[in-house]
């Protein structure tokens, strides 16, 4: 995906990468950058959803930088550098706002969504009574996409999944995987 879709002087902001999505990005020239809420770096901190990205920050990134050098922005869920933690279905919202605003594509690094279900069901209000199925489908109603790592959790002994809405994207993502993985099925 990073490779069809970056180039060098690129910027893909996350609430943080994890380590084998920022070396993805910085393979292709682009610079990978970490915008958590300021509070993430408090470990002492307690915060319902201390993994959330900084809005705040990644509009000023946005205007700074201009749309055309953000090919897409990413928000990963749970945030595992970060600690594992939670992001809020009303940080997400807020993301996708910003981003849609600016035309640019919002993507997760998705591989512990069920979790980050999980807690928002905990501990977000108004989703007490919400199945965490479909505090999934929200979440990814949001989305243009997503990486995902299957190997955690319930899912899968190896492999992963990469998603996207966007056709031609997907063709261009396959024609390449043909070079590392083979014809997809
Ligand atoms: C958030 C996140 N993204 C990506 C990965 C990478 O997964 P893989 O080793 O399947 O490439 C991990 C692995 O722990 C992860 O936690």
């Amino acid at each position: 995906m990073f490779s069809v879709l970056c180039k060098p002087g690129h910027i893909v902001p996350n609430n943080t990468h994890f380590d084998t999505t920022r070396a993805n990005i910085e393979f292709t020239g682009a610079r990978a950058i970490d915008l958590p809420i300021p509070e993430a770096a408090d470990t002492q901190a307690y915060l319902p959803f201390k993994g959330n990205i900084d809005i705040t920050a990644l509009e000023k990134l946005i205007v700074r930088e201009g749309t055309a050098q953000i090919p897409l922005v990413m928000i990963t869920v749970t945030n595992n550098s970060s600690g594992g933690q939670p992001v809020s279905l009303a940080n997400i919202r807020a993301a996708r706002e910003l981003t849609q605003g600016h035309d640019i594509p919002l993507y997760f690094d998705a591989c512990r969504f069920a979790e980050n279900a999980w807690f928002i069901k905990q501990r977000e209000p108004g989703y007490a009574d919400k199945t965490p199925r479909e505090i999934a489908c929200e979440m990814f109603s949001l989305a243009d996409g997503c990486t995902f790592s299957a190997k955690k959790d319930a899912f899968a002994h190896i492999g992963g999944l990469l998603c996207t809405n966007d056709n031609s994207l997907a063709e261009q993502e396959m024609n390449l995987l043909i070079l590392t993985e083979g014809f997809p099925t």
